[in-house]
């Protein structure tokens, strides 16, 4: 049987890319935030995740705002980085494992969870940036991906947005329907997007680091306080695009008595304050990491 090894929940600003592919991640700006990554890439490496489930949102890239599935899942071969306006990043492609995609979808279906199926798709900034974060090198470099992955997109863009609590609730419903898959596959989930950040606006700019920090502390013990937080909320207390952080709560959700392993918070990374966690279940053999 398949087994959800652990989570990891990082920010995904398109710029931590680029300091990785210009090879500028010592440079004294960026420093502190790679520095900072550096035990969650020793964790991910521990955990060794035959497939990750990447939960993100697609800025733009694949959907437009004409066209929004609130929740989506690839089921592609492979996955490669789509151009946003500054050409594709210069990463390796990602493969896929249709035949989980296609379970996930199946279940998750029958939970009552209407995923809209894509069976080619591009991955942006959203999905890439998170990858080299927690797989690549100390500088993000990647030669092959170690992990197959499942893109799962959320619409995080045009409203109405999914509610937190219905974010959570995939989550649980994405553990049930990896528990059901026969082979034994690791699997790990990444939850993307936030912390606290706002692009447009008089907010533009807008941090908010104290609600950062309470969304760190309760979100391992009390995630059912985090996802009764109205969506409007989030917005207001995180920034407009701060309500990216109900991905992390899908991410939550496939864990049961989450323990955080390790945190990193950085303010900032342009106009992003920068967050990371690292996350198992109580009993899994890496609980004990950070000790
Ligand atoms: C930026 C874009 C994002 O999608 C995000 O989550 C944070 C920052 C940006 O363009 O700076
Ligand atoms: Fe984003």
């Amino acid at each position: 049987m398949a087994k959800l090894v652990g989570a990891v929940t990082t920010s995904h600003v398109p710029s931590i890319g680029i300091a990785m592919d210009k090879g500028i991640t010592q440079d004294d700006y960026w420093k502190p935030l790679f520095d900072g990554y550096l035990p969650a890439k020793e964790f991910v490496k521990e955990l060794a995740p035959d497939v990750t489930i990447v939960v993100y949102n697609d800025h733009g890239l694949e959907v437009f705002l004409d066209r929004v599935p609130t929740f989506g899942i690839g089921a592609a071969a492979g996955y490669e980085s789509g151009d946003e306006g500054w050409g594709p990043r210069p990463i390796p492609p990602f493969l896929g494992h249709p035949d989980l995609s296609w379970h996930l979808i199946e279940q998750l279906v029958a939970r009552e969870f209407d995923m809209t199926m894509f069976q080619e798709m591009k991955v942006d900034h959203g999905f890439t940036v998170p990858m080299s974060v927690a797989f690549g090198g100390p500088a993000g470099e990647v030669d092959e991906w170690p992990t197959k992955v499942v893109p799962l997109t959320v619409n995080t863009i045009q409203f109405p947005l999914p509610q937190p609590a219905r974010c959570l609730k995939l989550g649980q419903a994405i553990r049930k329907a990896v528990e059901a898959y026969p082979e034994d596959l690791r699997i790990m989930v990444l939850g993307t997007g936030g912390m606290s950040h706002q692009l447009q606006g008089e907010r533009a700019g807008f941090m908010q680091p104290p609600f950062d920090r309470m969304f760190l502390d309760k979100f391992a013990p009390e995630p059912e306080e985090l996802a009764k937080i109205p969506l409007g909320d989030y917005m207001k207390s995180a920034g407009h695009e701060g309500a990216e952080l109900i991905m992390w709560l899908v991410a939550r959700g496939a864990l049961n008595d989450a323990r955080e392993v390790y945190r990193h918070y950085h303010v900032s990374a342009s106009l992003t304050a920068a967050g990371l966690g690292c996350y198992v279940d109580a009993e899994s053999p890496h609980a004990a990491f950070a000790a």
